[in-house]
């Protein structure tokens, strides 16, 4: 059973832990699957939804998670709350807290923002990315998705294409399939590489090549033009005939490898628009395993909440 107040990164959790997480996300895609979006376990519970980023498919998948868990969902955009007037992050949480919320899920530009309202919240708080930290729903979401595809992530190899420097969602993934046994190969313009990535377990590749060669999944990541400084790479051109993958870079994978892209895309920089619909691509089923995922996280942290009532 996963114990545990907040769902705040991949980084500290164990195996089982991720598996219990892939598990009860499989029978929760099923449900959806047979039409069935009515699974109550969170009924009578209150979630708040603050973003102070901007998203499409990461609140949304959130609102819909809740929603069809049972419980009653609020929506709040960081530009029409009292943030706006000054109020810290730490006043908000006792705020969200006197109205009894359950769930608090937040993204932040800042990293180590929804750490810190989880010290000061009773609520559980769910990471929905912090900065270029952690994204671990989007990572989870990615595991199921391969985990489906492949019937394990032991000993599978992944190829990151892209800028892993602003990503959290490169971190969440190294850190989630380092931990499931799989190997997590990198390859991006020095400039867009952090230091000591390698360390943490990423195996860094000096060629598309190297990085895509008998690879069973090709990960793509949009280049966060939101977070770039000047000078990082010469030209979107530039960068996407060198980092961007198209048709042929995918022969050197494996020739069952899939194709992934958290989003949103910027199409024909990180992939070829050939590449984003090919048949091997499941981008579009990983926007479909991320409410899975939401519902299960969002499951598994009541269970704990009613089992320590
Ligand atoms: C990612 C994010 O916000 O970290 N998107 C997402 O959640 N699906 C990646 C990105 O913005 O490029």
């Amino acid at each position: 059973m996963l114990k545990r107040k907040d769902l705040l990164g991949l980084i500290d959790l164990t195996a089982e832990e991720i598996t219990e997480l892939l598990d009860v996300a499989a029978d929760m895609k099923r449900h959806l699957k047979a039409g069935d979006k009515h699974l109550p376990y969170l009924k009578g519970k209150t979630a708040t939804i603050l973003f102070y980023e901007n998203s499409t498919r990461t609140r949304t998948s959130f609102e819909l998670a809740a929603k069809y868990l049972g419980a009653t969902v609020i929506n709040i955009a960081a530009s029409s709350s009292s943030v706006a007037k000054g109020e810290t992050l730490v006043d908000t949480g006792k705020t969200l807290d006197a109205q009894l919320n359950d769930f608090l899920v937040m993204r932040h530009p800042m990293g180590g923002a929804p750490y810190l309202l989880a010290k000061v919240a009773k609520a559980g708080v769910l990471n929905a990315g912090d900065g270029m930290n952690e994204h671990p729903t989007q990572a989870l979401l990615d595991m199921l998705t391969m985990r489906e595809t492949f019937g394990k992530l032991d000993g599978l190899k992944v190829a990151i294409v892209g800028d892993i420097k602003h990503s959290r969602v490169a971190k969440s993934n190294l850190f989630g399939l380092k931990t499931m046994g799989a190997e997590v190969r990198m390859f991006a313009p020095e400039t867009l590489i952090p230091k000591g990535i390698d360390k943490l377990g990423a195996k860094l590749c000096r060629s598309k090549e190297e990085a895509l060669d008998g690879a069973d999944v090709v990960m793509g990541l949009r280049i966060q033009l939101e977070r770039q400084q000047a000078g990082n790479f010469p030209s979107l051109n530039e960068y996407a005939a060198i980092y961007g993958v198209d048709g042929k870079s995918l022969q050197y994978a494996k020739p069952n490898a899939i194709v992934m892209h958290p989003g949103p895309v910027n199409r024909g920089v990180e992939l070829t628009g050939k590449v984003i619909d090919h048949e091997q691509s499941r981008i579009e089923e990983q926007v479909f395993s991320g409410i899975a995922v939401r519902m299960a996280a969002l499951k598994l942290l009541n269970d704990y909440r009613e089992y320590t009532k």
